[in-house]
């Protein structure tokens, strides 16, 4: 079997970085050696060569409901623009030898800040779904956020993870349910609960919505996690779902953290005034999310928000963001501008269609080889040297 080294090097995935010595430690440990990486992933130089595998292999409904968006999709394109904009300023003959991406969040050591974000129904991309994402994460040293939407129950998904695992709560609009929802990702070994604030609806996603009326995907996995919860009969307006709490505010946060015990976030903050309030309000971290411009089009670019919430949080709690991250540089920004970690939705869902958990694996190994070059091109050898100096202005 070849090793992770030698099979990068027959894809020339590791021109560029020949001057780093074979046994550098903590380099190259992203994946276990002896990974087999079956079908073509192993070819995929990017997260775009992944994306067009997807594209290629999952009906144009499951393929449009994990790249679509809200609307005009503009905040999409923003959250990509505003990574490309930001400009780097390298820095030469310092030594790059030694990169150590390692981080730590609510006492939980990461190998390297990239966690796998929320995404509902992996078996609509996959077979094994959560079980195959798990198994990717594990092989690349991530923390997989587990969505309320699985399609896998958390237990299952726990005997298949190395890692802790984190659980993503949409508050259900049946409340006793969710106590009982919290107590079990608790007791299955969830680290931390991230409650998503940004869906009291969700936007209009014509993509999705024409993908599904052209080529009705079936096998979504189901949602094991919401097994015995009621649903409501009758909505106030067809705008909001039946299942979803719409009418989530302030006062429930201490409802919240009567029976949670982990690190409680709020996933889906883009205004720094609320940030404010959410720590006033006690909770232990912040998600600078616009859940991937599928909720409110012409929201603005996360990696826009993220400097007056930074300022504003100013290191009473850790920021984490999501939004258009698809390159180790785009990585390195949102750790220039305050962000402890980032999360990535589309490209890990992208890499489980295009080949399940080495799949899953592989984009991550992307990300965190061009975190170690971009941190290797600029003389930031941990991940304590990345600040705003990084930055051209
Ligand atoms: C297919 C899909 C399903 C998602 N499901 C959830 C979910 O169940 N809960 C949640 O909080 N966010 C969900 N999200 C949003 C992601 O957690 C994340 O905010 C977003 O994908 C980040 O942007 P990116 O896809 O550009 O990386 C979903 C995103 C996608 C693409």
């Amino acid at each position: 079997m070849p090793t992770r080294r030698e099979i990068l090097m027959s894809t020339g995935a590791l021109a560029g970085v020949s001057m780093l010595p074979a046994n550098a430690k903590p380099l190259a440990s992203a994946v276990q050696d002896e990974v087999p990486i079956p079908g073509s992933v192993d070819k995929a130089l990017n997260i775009w060569d992944l994306k067009a595998m997807a594209r290629e292999r999952l009906t144009e409904g499951h393929f449009a409901a994990i790249a679509g968006g809200a609307a005009d999709e503009i905040t999409i394109r923003w959250n990509r623009e505003g990574f490309d904009k930001i400009r780097l300023r390298p820095k030469v003959l310092i030594d790059p030898t030694q990169i150590d991406t390692r981080t730590t969040l609510f006492g939980q050591e990461h190998a390297y800040p990239v966690l796998l974000g929320p995404t509902g129904g992996h078996r609509s991309t996959h077979p094994d779904g959560e079980l195959a994402t798990a198994r990717g994460a594990n092989h690349a040293n991530a923390t997989m956020v587990l969505s309320t939407f699985s399609s896998t129950a958390i237990e299952e998904v726990v005997q298949v993870a190395t890692n802790p695992l984190w659980f993503q709560l949409y508050v259900m609009r049946d409340r006793p349910f969710n106590r009982d929802l919290v107590l079990r990702a608790q007791a299955a070994g969830a680290k931390a609960v991230c409650v998503t604030v940004d869906t009291a609806t969700s936007g209009p996603r014509n993509r999705q919505t024409r993908g599904r009326q052209r080529s009705s995907p079936s096998g979504g996995g189901g949602q094991p996690l919401l097994q015995g919860m009621k649903r409501s009969t009758s909505v106030e307006s067809d705008i909001f779902s039946a299942s979803r709490e719409p009418n989530l505010t302030w006062k429930d946060i201490d409802w919240l953290r009567s029976f949670t015990q982990v690190p409680l976030l709020l996933k889906g903050i883009l205004d720094a005034e609320d940030a404010e309030r959410a720590i006033q309000e006690g909770v232990d971290g912040l998600i600078v999310s616009n859940h991937g411009g599928r909720n409110l089009d012409t929201s603005q670019a996360t990696i826009e928000a993220l400097p007056e919430i930074v300022e504003k949080v100013d290191g009473r709690i850790p920021v984490l963001i999501d939004g258009g991250i698809r390159r180790g540089t785009d990585v390195f920004k949102a750790l220039a501008l305050g962000a402890k970690a980032v999360l990535i939705g589309r490209p890990y869902r992208y890499g489980l269609a295009a080949g399940g958990a080495p799949g899953v694996s592989r984009v991550l190994e992307i990300l965190r080889r061009e975190l170690e070059m971009t941190m290797a091109s600029t003389g930031r050898t941990s991940i304590a040297q990345i600040d705003r100096s990084v930055l051209w202005s």
